[in-house]
């Protein structure tokens, strides 16, 4: 490893050693750790999992039966009570939970005292509604506190919860409300979206008309829109929790019980439900939160700046952060309207000394200008965190002197929805971090690059990215569908592997640096979409015959989704239509998954086995010229599809 001085990293690879000072006020500064944890790694995880509140201990950590990992097996717990109860009953309820910023401006500071009771109440409403241990609960809110009450209630009466992302579109909710069957579904009236109001209700409402498994809806006013209460199904969420009592006996649950679904893209056109277990995942997010980010209740003000609709929020906005019983920030809307500066502004009053947030957001605040963090006294921050994306040296640079003035260690921290939590990051005070790696395992973690044959590869080498043993925060399956959890997940490299779908290269020092997906996974602005999942959304307009879609490298977002389509006989492709289509996507699966360019085509390229040539839609979404194109079927098409390109690209 190379030494370089402090905010003098040269080139991608320079390391930049933690600063003194913090290594200084670090709760986690000895190196020793990785070894320890090593020497038992599950005898580790056990002791990270006695810092949750238990009311059975555990007779056995874990039960291995590959695939499937049973942790804490016979422990009784209830995440609630990790999360609210002790602490409030340690003397911490007047302690600030969340401040919470909403985009119109208007604040709320919840204490863990208060936030108890909310959750209290709303999980006495719920059982009132039918709702019993067991049952699926579907939350489709913006960034609100009654998004973390409503996760929390759920975890005190038992009943996983499912958030859908309020950006999401009435397909893609409807969707998800079928596979989990949900039983109620909480919403809001409308939701803040940069000035503008998205009516969430009218989506949810087309979206309920699908799913018949839901028997009552919960209706949080925000926006004070104009909103039809269906009679029988709907009911304001104030009126009704208004009336429960705050104190609710909590569950008891099993260890294993699940805590959550969360939908997420796979290859195929349908969503994968995760499934996460209470234990362990709680045990995972909550050593990872304390860890990573070197957390002090005492001292520090958290703020993960991501939508909690995605994993990121779950387990680093709402579990982690509580269970730690950490002060965090939560915003509303987004984090550079209504002024460029908004996230400075909120940093500063609010103190915040850890900032979380994914590489898109960063790039977006460095497009805002280079220099506009200077403008604001952010001294308080103290640590910064990355996640969701390979972060590129030079935006890590800035990242790290701009925002972080060169005195915050930057944590590149890599995970996935199914890992539940962090696997692999730099821990702050002990690890010299490479701008643009996410490093090593964490303690109690492995992992391991290998080749085709699951061989691991030679330092300097490229590979898939594997998890050759359990970890607590892992997934328990998918739900309804363990034949599908086996197959996507452990069966590329044996049912004892993991396999992590992204490739990873490890360097001369046996540090890894993430290479991007090995499928058709999208990363659009941090949020992971599915080709297979677009493509369904576009080829359900009338007009449309067949779509493919590829990603086209974007500084700014990550990838901009650049879609083939082939129109059905009788369509025409004017520029009317190719609008239409981008907005009938935006409606169905949300204003995320509106295509960049649509680019209207005789016919889709394949192979004469008949598959779609991904690579080739991929160099022409890039605008390079085709590479191999013997296998097609007709290589005539190749000249249509490039001019096809070059036509619809200028037209952008
Ligand atoms: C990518 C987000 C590089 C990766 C927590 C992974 C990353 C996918 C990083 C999971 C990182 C996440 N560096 N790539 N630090 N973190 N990824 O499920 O491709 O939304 O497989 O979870 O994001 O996305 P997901």
């Amino acid at each position: 490893m190379s030494h370089a001085p402090l905010g003098s990293v040269d080139g991608a690879r320079g390391a930049v050693p933690p600063p003194q000072e913090f290594v200084a006020r670090s709760r986690y500064a000895d190196p020793g750790v990785y070894d320890e944890a090593e020497a038992d790694w599950v005898g580790w995880w056990e002791h990270q999992a006695h810092a949750l509140a238990w009311t059975r201990p555990w007779d056995e950590p874990l039960a291995w039966d590959p695939p499937f990992a049973r942790w804490f097996v016979g422990g009784r717990l209830n995440a609630s009570v990790s999360c609210l109860d002790r602490h409030v009953e340690a003397g911490h309820g007047g302690q600030v939970a969340y401040h919470w910023v909403g985009e119109p401006g208007d604040r709320r500071d919840l204490t863990y005292a208060e936030l108890a009771k909310q959750v209290g109440r709303l999980a006495n409403a719920l059982r009132g509604l039918g709702v019993a241990r067991g049952d699926r609960v579907a939350i489709y809110l913006p960034m609100v506190p009654e998004l973390v009450v409503a996760m929390l209630a759920c975890a005190r009466i038992g009943a996983p919860h499912s958030v859908v992302y309020a950006g999401f579109g009435a397909q893609a909710l409807a969707d998800r409300l079928v596979d989990a069957e949900a039983k109620v579904l909480i919403t809001a009236d409308g939701a803040h979206r940069r000035g503008e109001v998205l009516p969430l209700k009218r989506v949810a409402d087309v979206a309920m008309g699908a799913a018949e498994s839901v028997r009552a809806c919960l209706v949080v006013r925000r926006t004070n829109s104009d909103v039809r209460l269906m009679p029988g199904r709907d009911a304001w969420y104030d009126e009704v929790v208004g009336q429960a009592s705050p104190t609710c006996e909590p569950e008891a649950m099993d260890a294993e019980d699940p805590l959550f679904l969360l939908y997420t893209s796979g290859t195929t056109g349908t969503p994968k439900g995760i499934v996460h277990r209470t234990g362990g995942y709680l045990t995972h997010v909550a050593a990872t939160h304390r860890m990573v980010f070197d957390h002090d209740p005492d001292r520090d003000v958290f703020w993960c700046a991501v939508n909690f609709g995605w994993i990121t929020g779950h387990s680093y906005g709402v579990y982690g952060p509580l269970a730690n019983r950490a002060t965090s920030v939560l915003a509303e809307g987004a984090l550079d309207h209504p002024s460029p500066d908004r996230a400075w502004r909120i940093a500063e009053l609010d103190g915040v000394t850890t900032l979380y947030t994914t590489p898109a957001i960063i790039r977006a605040f460095r497009a805002a200008g280079e220099d506009r963090p200077a403008a604001h006294d952010l001294s308080s921050l103290r640590l910064l965190g990355s996640v969701g994306e390979p972060i590129e040296p030079e935006v890590w640079r800035w990242y790290h002197e701009a925002v972080g003035g060169g005195r915050c260690p930057i944590v590149d921290t890599w995970w996935q929805a199914e890992t539940g939590g962090m696997m692999l990051s730099p821990l702050p005070a002990i690890t010299e971090a490479k701008p643009g790696s996410a490093m090593r395992p964490l303690p109690g973690i492995e992992a391991s690059v290998v080749d085709d044959e699951g061989a691991a590869v030679e330092r300097g080498q490229a590979g898939h990215l594997t998890v050759p043993r359990p970890w607590p925060g892992m997934l328990q399956t998918i739900w309804g569908d363990d034949e599908r959890y086996r197959r996507t997940y452990w069966s590329r490299f044996g049912d004892e592997v993991y396999a992590t779908g992204d490739r990873a290269r490890v360097d001369d020092d046996g540090d890894l640096w993430l290479l991007g997906r090995d499928d058709e996974v999208l990363k659009v602005a941090g949020h992971r979409l599915s080709s297979a999942e677009l493509e369904a959304a576009i080829v359900d307009h009338r007009a449309v015959a067949e779509a493919a879609v590829a990603g086209r490298a974007d500084p700014l977002v990550g990838h901009a989704i650049v879609a083939f389509v082939r129109l059905r006989p009788g369509y025409d492709a004017d520029p009317a239509r190719v609008a239409q289509l981008r907005e009938h996507v935006a409606a169905r699966f949300g204003a995320i998954a509106r295509p960049e360019t649509i680019v209207v085509v005789d016919d889709l390229p394949k192979t004469r086995a008949g598959t779609i040539m991904r690579r080739l839609l991929e160099d022409l979404a890039e605008g390079r010229a085709p590479g191999d194109t013997s296998a097609l079927d007709d290589p005539d098409l190749v000249a249509h599809l490039v001019e096809a390109t070059a036509e619809a690209t200028g037209r952008r």
